[in-house]
């Protein structure tokens, strides 16, 4: 199986669909509808974006807009749970980390569920460190390294 890389190319409709697809609907119930957030990530985020040939099977967006703070911030990180386990959240987070880089910003911030333990145990692998709980969810913080 080959996987590309791109930035930025996906739909409302792909977004919608992948997020859909990843189950991840619950975790956004809280900020809208589906189709409404996804509406938002392509007018605000950056969207890292996995493909197999044409079906979007992995997305991270951040926003990375906050030019005074410098401070970017994950929004969603979702695999289609056919293509788990290969590594794709992993590059995802890997240009993610390069591009907050380029861009001269100084931290990544997050939230995750406590009990998300796939998701924890990634983003520490990351350089992710908690910062504070507000149960359900913990707070985490990358600094980004100068070079
Ligand atoms: C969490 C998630 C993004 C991981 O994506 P992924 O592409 O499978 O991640 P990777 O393949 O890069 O693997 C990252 C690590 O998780 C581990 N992992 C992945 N799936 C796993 C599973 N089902 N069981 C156990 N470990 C697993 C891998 O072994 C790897 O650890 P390693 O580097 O020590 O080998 C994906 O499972 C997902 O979309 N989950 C639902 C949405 C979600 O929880 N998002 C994050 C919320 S903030």
């Amino acid at each position: 199986m080959m996987i590309t890389y791109k930035l930025n190319t996906a739909s409302k409709d792909e977004l919608s669909r992948h997020i859909i697809q990843s189950n991840v609907d619950h975790m956004i119930e809280v900020r809208g509808e589906t189709r409404q957030y996804a509406q938002k990530l392509v007018q605000y985020a950056m969207r890292f974006e996995a493909w197999d040939r044409n079906a979007l099977v992995g997305l991270v967006a951040a926003y990375v807009n906050d030019l005074i703070k410098r401070e970017s911030y994950i929004t969603l990180l979702c695999v289609n749970p056919l293509y788990t386990n290969q590594k794709v959240a992993s590059n995802l987070l890997t240009h993610v980390v390069d591009y907050v880089k380029k861009m001269n910003f100084v931290k990544i911030n997050l939230k995750v569920n406590q009990n998300n333990k796939i998701a924890l145990k990634l983003y520490q692998n990351f350089g992710f460190v908690p910062i504070k709980t507000v149960t359900p969810k913990i707070f985490m913080s990358k600094p980004i390294n100068e070079k």
